[in-house]
């Protein structure tokens, strides 16, 4: 089903020539090194894009690559309870599938919580993740039957003590994204002491103080990132017990990483991690564990399909080719910001010559590049017309979408 493919225009798609999971042409740096596991396209995707008539550009999602995941994450961990960030991608298929798993659900606003309700999530299985809340977005929740809020200042406190009197909440604290791609840091969190402090005014305020969250950063490639926090969270814990508080839960929040243009660690060696540093800062102690991974689960398991608009050069010393795209920052590529998220990208001339290029969107602000410092190269053969594949988009794409910017629709995704 087309999620929004409103005024795009339909194509019929022939792409016999792509590789399959394992073959990425080495001709393009991007796509070199492709592990067969993760990361790579799809068989299904290949298969369906074969014969499937798609606007462009679209996102493809293989949801049996999201389930696996999901699997493979609470195979490793499973003393831990996962929490889909929802955020990362919405899509009913998407949200249901991972409910019929077992999953819960981590959400940002009172809309994700309404998109998760309506597919018939249990509110109990529903956590307001967001630290930044309007306080009737808070009663409303409360009404629907969440009872479980984070928070991270004073204020907030005071508006989850009215809105969702009894509530369980937990504070997150500050942590080190050093490592993450797409670091969360400064923005969301408090100080450790400023945490402790908090969790006992919740109770004061009539709320159950229920844990501690932190994010160690988004895309985070060193798991060793989790024991720091972690740590960081057990001196809370032991702290607010002072005050006859027992905390009952840790929450270690997302950062899994997908597989963009390098190798990354296996979930194994992340689930490792957490439960090592748990061991070590909470010795013989029973804990509710949250995850709340939104990249891992569904990143790899998308597939953008997108076209080349124009090919062109701009003549003076810089020989790169501008390769313009029919998406870029303002279609659902806005992880490119800085070049932060680099994504590998396949062509149907892959395994020809190839040289190297800026990459950039088709819209008027000169903002939508996508790559101009990292050395991509895309063939010489590569003309208007041609369609390209940007693989492990299935996160952070589709939501981040303008409606209309330029007159481009939004980008639209179908599920398979
Ligand atoms: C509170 C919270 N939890 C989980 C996530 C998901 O993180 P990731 O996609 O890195 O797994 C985010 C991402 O922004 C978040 O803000």
């Amino acid at each position: 089903m087309l999620a929004s493919a409103r005024g795009a225009r339909a194509r019929k798609i022939r792409f016999d020539s792509l590789p399959g999971t394992n073959e990425a042409p080495a001709t393009t740096a991007a796509t070199a090194n492709t592990p067969a596991e993760r990361g790579g396209l799809s068989p299904r995707i290949a298969e369906y894009l074969k014969t499937a008539t798609l606007p462009s550009p679209c996102l493809v999602v293989d949801v049996d690559l999201v389930a696996r995941n999901y699997d493979d994450l609470a195979t490793a961990l499973p003393e831990a309870q996962v929490f889909y960030a929802v955020k990362a991608n919405p899509a009913d298929q998407i949200l249901s599938r991972l409910a019929g798993r077992g999953s819960s659900f981590d959400t940002a606003s009172i809309g994700e919580i309404d998109m998760c309700l309506r597919l018939g999530v249990d509110p109990a299985r529903i956590s307001f993740g967001n630290t930044i809340k309007k306080q009737r977005d808070i009663a409303a929740a409360h009404a629907r039957g969440v009872s479980l809020f984070a928070f991270d200042s004073e204020e907030e406190l005071r508006k989850l003590a009215d809105a969702a009197p009894g509530a369980r909440v937990f504070c997150r604290i500050l942590v080190d994204s050093e490592g993450a791609e797409w670091p969360l840091s400064r923005k969301f969190g408090c100080e450790r002491p400023m945490a402790e402090d908090l969790l006992v005014q919740a109770r004061d305020l009539g709320l159950v103080p229920w844990g501690v969250s932190f994010h160690v950063g988004s895309q985070q490639t060193r798991h060793d990132q989790f024991d720091v926090a972690i740590g960081q969270a057990g001196e809370v814990f032991r702290n607010v017990a002072a005050h006859d508080i027992d905390l009952q839960m840790i929450n270690v929040g997302g950062g899994f990483p997908s597989r963009y243009h390098s190798d990354v660690p296996k979930i194994s060696d992340y689930a490792g991690a957490i439960r090592n540093a748990i061991r070590r800062h909470f010795p013989g102690r029973t804990l509710d564990i949250i995850v709340e991974p939104g990249r891992y689960i569904v990143g790899d398991a998308g597939v953008i399909q997108a076209e080349v608009v124009l090919v062109s050069h701009k003549g003076g010393n810089d020989p790169r080719r501008w390769v313009y795209l029919d998406i870029g920052k303002f279609h659902g590529l806005i992880e490119t910001m800085d070049e932060a998220i680099r994504y590998r990208i396949l062509t149907s001339h892959d395994g020809s010559e190839a040289a190297p290029v800026v990459l950039a969107g088709p819209t008027c602000d000169s903002a939508d590049i996508l790559y101009e410092k990292a050395d991509y190269r895309l063939p010489t053969a590569l003309k208007a017309g041609d369609r390209v594949l940007i693989l492990s988009t299935g996160a952070y794409t589709t939501t981040y979408s303008s409606i209309a910017f330029n007159g481009l629709p939004p980008l639209a995704s179908v599920c398979i």
